[in-house]
């Protein structure tokens, strides 16, 4: 049993409304800290991030990217706990099969609960983040959940409209021409959903919607999980050949729908620029320029940098 309760309210508004739910991933052997700090103690390079960035409120949103070195996983979440940073490990499906086979279970109750409901490309991320810790104005192209496991934060979430979500910008983060950081202005606070998440509570948000995340003054624990699903598959394809007709032909008022004539055509142009490589997209290098260091006050050191 993945959640406590799944009302035919929450399935009416699944994907249309932001959707908070009980679940018991809290309490489940693999996200208790020990099974945790023994997953970070062979965690491969290629699939974590460790970063630390700006309080919340700094007038600048910046951002660093480190390493763990040979640092325990329980030395990771001492420093962890005493910085403000995160490490991020990613696709842990493929890392370790029993997350996999877990990740399946949440998404087969998911379809349980909403008939229809069929994903793929399944993805599994869990972050371990220091008190405060924040993660700027997104937006994520995939179905998006966060589960919360440990330590509470605070999640703002936005409408995936303009001005919040304007069609170009979402279109340059789907081609790889910018990172997931989208232009934000403090009023659009005064139309968020602000939602305090406690451990053993998740949240289903609309396709896109931009959001931000602070961590209260605790270790946090939390899961992420992105899905596709056809209609998300369309939908990126179609603002994929959007993007495209807007940099290199300049049209304007391009519609984002994904029924109607014009989708077949969108999709097979995205295809063509995807897979054929005529888009090649820009690669972000990376610096990695500290590295996790528990003794250290803030947790971490800087050493020299290096591409990641
Ligand atoms: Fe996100």
């Amino acid at each position: 049993m993945i959640f406590r309760q799944f009302t035919k309210q929450d399935r009416a508004v699944w994907g249309s409304q932001t959707v908070k739910l009980q679940h018991m991933l809290h309490e489940h052997p693999l996200f208790q800290d020990d099974a945790l700090k023994t997953l970070i103690d062979d965690y491969p390079r290629s699939h974590y991030n460790v970063n630390t960035m700006s309080q919340p409120g700094a007038p600048r949103a910046f951002w660093r990217e480190g390493e763990k070195g040979d640092a325990t996983g329980a030395e990771v979440f001492e420093a962890i706990e005493k910085g403000r940073m995160w490490i991020n490990l990613r696709k842990v499906m493929d890392v370790d099969e029993r997350y996999a086979e877990l990740l399946d279970e949440m998404f087969d109750e998911m379809r349980l609960n909403v008939p229809g409901f069929e994903t793929f490309k399944r993805n599994m991320g869990i972050l371990v983040s220091s008190p405060g810790a924040q993660v700027y104005y997104h937006c994520d192209i995939p179905g998006q959940s966060l589960w919360q496991v440990k330590g509470r934060k605070r999640v703002y979430l936005y409408p995936n409209t303009a001005p919040f979500l304007p069609e170009p910008e979402i279109e340059k983060v789907i081609l790889g021409e910018t990172e997931e950081e989208i232009h934000y202005e403090p009023w659009f606070d005064n139309y968020a959903e602000v939602i305090e998440l406690a451990p053993g509570e998740m949240l289903h948000w609309p396709l896109n919607a931009p959001h931000r995340v602070e961590n209260l003054d605790m270790l946090n624990i939390s899961i992420t999980t992105e899905h596709y699903t056809k209609d998300v598959r369309t939908q990126y394809a179609v603002r994929y050949a959007n993007g495209v007709l807007r940099s290199r032909l300049g049209l304007q008022n391009l519609s984002p729908r994904i029924d109607g004539p014009m989708v077949y055509p969108k999709m097979a142009l995205a295809a063509a620029f995807k897979f054929g490589g005529l888009q090649k997209a820009r690669a972000m290098k990376r610096m990695v320029d500290f590295r996790i260091a528990k003794d250290a006050p803030e947790g971490l050191v800087d050493i020299p940098e290096y591409a990641l």
